[in-house]
């Protein structure tokens, strides 16, 4: 299996012109499942609710949908993409996963992250593991990582593949995934962008870059710049996410003691 991401800066608010950079470069490629950063279509640092919502779309009928469904089709590929989800009046920040035949599910970030909090509602979805012929795709979008709940979920759903749209502002997750894979033997593929944005009077926010794939023995197989555009694919083996024994006596899912936990 085939598994990428593709960093880069998008432009505020310039929906068609990210969208369109992000169709020509997973065109190029050769690859089974790609992960956009978290809202790659529209930026970061909104100004208001407003402004959120002028630039949300629905499920199925928005453009980038559309447009994600199509590529996916024509190009036989899963496609994993942060956009802010507009649903009966409410705004999440989520991500899409689209295939070959369609949309095959829709992650809310869990976990909203400092002013996201003014514009989304935080995701009623829960975490998922979607089986699908390339293997199960899990979802989680950026500052979930923070909760090691978020990712254990996905794990004992089932995911092989932890796909992880993010906008990092923060320096640390790209260690700390090399743990969340570890404990939880799955694959991640952390898809981040880079540049900065500063909107109005609002602080300057520096996006970190640093996209990575790591294994489930916590090897970075591959990490990216902190300011370059980049799309990277890995060849990896889905195998290794599903035998969750450290050895012939410990194993990483029926060791656990739920009951002390709680
Ligand atoms: C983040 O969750 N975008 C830091």
């Amino acid at each position: 299996m085939k598994v990428g991401f593709y960093q880069f800066a998008p432009e505020f608010g310039n929906v068609k012109f990210n969208v369109q950079k992000t169709v020509d470069a997973i065109t190029a490629v050769d690859a089974d499942l790609i992960v956009l950063p978290e809202l790659f279509n529209t930026g970061y640092q909104f100004i208001s609710r407003k402004e959120a919502i002028s630039l949300s779309e629905k499920i199925p009928t928005g453009y980038t949908i559309k447009t994600l469904k199509k590529l996916s089709a024509k190009k036989n590929i899963y496609i994993v993409a942060g956009i802010a989800e507009n649903s009966e009046g409410k705004l999440y920040n989520s991500a899409i996963l689209t295939g070959p035949d369609g949309i095959i599910g829709i992650y809310r970030k869990t976990h909203l992250f400092y002013e996201e909090k003014l514009w989304f509602s935080p995701g009623d979805t829960g975490f998922k593991a979607w089986p699908t012929p390339i293997g199960n795709i899990g979802i989680m979008i950026c500052f979930d990582w923070f909760f090691p709940e978020s990712a254990r979920t996905l794990a004992l759903r089932g995911a092989d593949v932890i796909a992880h749209p993010s906008n990092l502002v923060l320096p640390y997750c790209p260690d700390a995934m090399v743990t969340r894979c570890l404990e939880n033997r799955v694959f991640a593929v952390t898809s981040n962008r880079t540049g900065s944005e500063k909107r109005r009077d609002k602080e300057r926010l520096e996006f970190i870059g640093k996209s990575q794939i790591t294994s489930p023995r916590g090897e970075i197989l591959h990490r990216a710049s902190d300011n370059k555009e980049e799309i990277f694919i890995a060849e990896i083996d889905i195998g290794k996410a599903r035998n969750k024994n450290l050895n012939s006596f410990n194993n990483i899912f029926s060791d656990r003691r739920k009951k002390l936990y709680e």
